[in-house]
C-alpha cells in the first residue's frame, strides 16, 4: 500500500518529534503493509512555517536513517498545505510541494480548518484549477461544516477536487459521526485516496491495513485496491521509478 498523507518527518510539525520517533513510525508502517510513503508535513503559516527546502533537507535525514536502520520503506516528500491566501504567492513562485500528478496536473494536498469551510475556498480552488493544479482535500470527513451538512461535501466535490479520506475515520478512531460521514463518501464515490494522516504511534498510527480490510469487506477488493494502492500510486508513482 502507499500512504500519501503522513507526518513522519522528524521535528518540523506535530508528527514525529525526533528521528527515533520517525523510525518507529516508519517501521510500523512498513511492517503493517505500507511499502511507499509521501511524507506531508504541515505548511501552516504562523504554526508550522515549513518550506520546500526545510522539508527536502529533513526528508534527506529521514531517508538516510531508513537506510541505516534497514527499513525498506520507499519515501518521498510533499506537504499538507493549510488553505490561505499565501498559496497564490507560493504557486506563482513555484514554492508548493506537490503530492504527484493526476492526469498530468500537479496535485496539492490542501487542508481546510477542521472547524469550517472558510470563505474564499471556492475562489482559491477555482484559481488553483485555472493554474492547472488539482487540489486534493485532506480528510473532508472530519470537517465540522461537512459533518453538520453533507451537502457541503457534495458541493465541494462538485468543484472537481480530489478527496483523501483518513484510514482511522473509516475504522472508527474518530468516532461514529466521522465514520458515518466517511462511509457515505465511500458510498457516493467521493473518495479518491485513503491515507493514514499518521502523527504518532499511540493515537494516530501509520495504520492502513484496517481500512483496506473494511473497504474490501464492504465495497469489494477492487475498491480497496484502488483507494489504498492504485489511485495513490497513479498520483505519486512518478517519485518511485528507480
Ligand atoms: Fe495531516
Amino acid at each position: 500500500m502507499i500512504d500519501l498523507h503522513c507526518h513522519l518527518l522528524p521535528g518540523i510539525d506535530d508528527g514525529a518529534k525526533n528521528i527515533s520517533d520517525a523510525m518507529a513510525l516508519a517501521k510500523y508502517a512498513y511492517e503493517s503493509g505500507i511499502t511507499h510513503v509521501v511524507c506531508t508535513p504541515h505548511i501552516h503559516e504562523g504554526y508550522f512555517d515549513n518550506d520546500i527546502e526545510i522539508i527536502e533537507s529533513t526528508h534527506e535525514i529521514f531517508k538516510s536513517a531508513l537506510r541505516r536502520e534497514g527499513i525498506a520503506l520507499k519515501s518521498h516528500f510533499a506537504a499538507e498545505v493549510r488553505i490561505s491566501p499565501t498559496i497564490v504567492k507560493m504557486a506563482k513562485n513555484n514554492r508548493l510541494p506537490f503530492l504527484g500528478y493526476f492526469e498530468k496536473r500537479p496535485v496539492l494536498l490542501l487542508e481546510l480548518p477542521h472547524s469550517h469551510i472558510p470563505p474564499g475556498t471556492e475562489q482559491l480552488v477555482n484559481w488553483l484549477k485555472g493554474e492547472g493544479i488539482v487540489p486534493m482535500i485532506a480528510h473532508p470527513e472530519r470537517n465540522r461544516d461537512i459533518l453538520s451538512n453533507y451537502n457541503k461535501a457534495s458541493w465541494l466535490r462538485g468543484k472537481g477536487l480530489l478527496f483523501q479520506l483518513t484510514a482511522g475515520a473509516i475504522t472508527g478512531t474518530f468516532g461514529d459521526k466521522v465514520k458515518q460521514c466517511a462511509l457515505k463518501m465511500l458510498d457516493d464515490g467521493f473518495a479518491d485516496v485513503i491515507a493514514t494522516d499518521t502523527h504518532n504511534l499511540h493515537k494516530r498510527p501509520p495504520e492502513l491495513a484496517g481500512a483496506f480490510k473494511f473497504v474490501q469487506d464492504s465495497f469489494g477488493k477492487s475498491s480497496a485496491e484502488d483507494l489504498c494502492i492504485n489511485n495513490p500510486m497513479e498520483i505519486a508513482g512518478c517519485w518511485f521509478n528507480d
